[in-house]
């Protein structure tokens, strides 16, 4: 096996922007790159690891070596993050999955129409992905020791970043949230972003180091996060 902290280990990464289709041609997107979870993929093989890479909408090439799993919309990557949950020690949830989909899918192309009336797009839930896999691993009684979430989030007037971060952790459940502060300086696409790694572990009113770099540093810094972990197991 090859050497690294993460030998033997299999890491599913999800990763992309979901589309969900409208009619055979349109679909509704989001403007994730991919970059991050291309980034945590080639991170986690340079630690040794076997590497599924669940890929959605990608704007960078897949890492060689990664296990490439292709998929469309939220609806397909969350059968397979479910098929591949069983074998998988770690399992990073860095896609961003499209919250709506479209209520139906139009036959054929959507027309414009002669007596110029809109047409209506309905939109309903898709399923909150992470959420089911830390609630099906529970059901279960197994599945990866590690589920890691992503949040991107701005803050309000009367809310800090960090503080949305936390009832997002709390919210989905996940043993660490890689929360990225998003707004001023947009994230999607970019090659440099700053993150701090929450867990629920952390002890009440302190505040996780922020780690600013380049994506590739960025994964880096969450794969040792995640090394350690394995290291030292969460109380269960
Ligand atoms: O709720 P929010 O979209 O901010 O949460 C982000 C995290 O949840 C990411 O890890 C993303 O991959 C995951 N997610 C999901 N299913 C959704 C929406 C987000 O798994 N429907």
């Amino acid at each position: 096996a090859a050497a690294g902290r993460l030998a033997g280990k299999t890491v599913t990464v999800t990763a992309g922007g979901t589309r969900e289709p409208l009619d055979p041609v349109r679909f509704l997107g989001n403007r994730s790159s991919g970059k991050q979870g291309a980034a945590v993929a080639e991170a986690a093989l340079a630690e040794g690891a076997r590497v599924r890479l669940i890929a959605a909408h990608m704007e960078v090439p897949v890492p060689a070596g990664a296990e490439l799993v292709q998929v469309e919309t939220a609806l397909e990557l969350r059968d397979a993050v479910h098929q591949a949950a069983a074998e998988t020690d770690i399992l990073v949830m860095a896609a961003a999955v499209a919250d709506f989909r479209p209520g139906e899918l139009a036959e054929n192309k959507i027309k414009k129409r002669d007596d110029g009336a809109d047409p209506v797009i309905t939109l309903v839930r898709n399923p909150d992905i992470l959420a089911e896999a830390v609630q099906r691993r529970a059901e279960l009684g197994s599945g990866p020791a590690l589920i890691v979430g992503f949040a991107a989030e701005t803050g309000d007037g009367t809310s800090s970043v960090l503080e949305y971060g936390r009832r997002k952790l709390e919210r989905k459940g996940c043993d660490l949230l890689v929360l990225n502060q998003v707004g001023r300086s947009l994230v999607f696409g970019q090659d440099t972003t700053e993150v701090r790694i929450l867990s629920p572990q952390d002890a009440p009113g302190t505040e996780p180091v922020a780690v600013a770099g380049t994506k590739a540093e960025i994964a880096r810094h969450i794969l040792d996060r995640i090394a350690g972990e394995l290291d030292a197991p969460l109380p269960s």
